[in-house]
């Protein structure tokens, strides 16, 4: 049988003690990544949740890009581990690929929100023009951890007019009870850590 998904991840991924900072315990899913069958099966599961429409999932699951409603019009992903899965769960749904990125990164008219990191804040950024008004949205990121980011993200999309239908990240570290920030959006994580 094929080996379920969060246990596939928890395998390949690799705990990095004291990085970036001491005390802290890294999960590194670049080994998830690296790994062709494991990447594919981390790419559908983060559609999975705007996938209830039947005809969805089965676009979702064809080989040839098949045109159809996958539950989402783009993905948005986040700076940057969240790019490599972004970008890859839009090319499979046959959507675009909209970028939050770190302050200064982009080169037009940007809206932007702060968010507070362990000391002191940090600051995200959309193009004014990236999303259209009702377009809906599946936000993707690589890790939930305080939720400081995907919330800001979160609201950056709806000043925007996007309608966020799902937020997707490959892994959630529980303890820190980033779920919390997203409410009322649910959060679909690959594996719980
Ligand atoms: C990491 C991770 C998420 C965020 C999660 O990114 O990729 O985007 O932190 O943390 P939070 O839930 O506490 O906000 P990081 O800030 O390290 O940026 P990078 O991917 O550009 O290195």
């Amino acid at each position: 049988g094929t080996e379920p998904l969060d246990e596939l991840i928890a395998g390949l991924s690799v705990d990095v003690p004291d990085f970036p900072n001491p005390g802290v315990l890294f999960r590194d899913l670049t080994p998830v990544f690296a790994d062709g069958p494991a990447f594919r099966r981390v790419v559908e599961g983060l559609a999975a949740p705007a996938l209830e429409d039947p005809r969805a999932a089965a676009v979702a699951h064809a080989d040839d890009g098949v045109p159809g409603d996958p539950g989402f019009d783009v993905v948005v992903g986040v700076e940057a581990r969240g790019f490599l899965l972004a970008a890859a769960v839009a090319l499979r749904a046959g959507v675009g690929v909209v970028p939050v990125r770190k302050a200064g990164k982009l080169p037009r008219e940007c809206v932007r929100a702060d968010y507070a990191l362990e000391y002191g804040t940090a600051t995200v950024e959309m193009h004014t023009d990236s999303l259209r008004r009702g377009q809906r949205v599946l936000l993707v990121d690589d890790v939930l951890a305080t939720g400081g980011t995907l919330a800001a993200s979160v609201a950056l999309v709806e000043e925007l007019g996007g309608v966020v239908t799902a937020v997707s990240v490959v892994v959630e570290l529980t303890a820190l009870e980033g779920r919390e920030r997203l409410v009322p959006h649910a959060v679909h994580a690959l594996w719980t850590a």
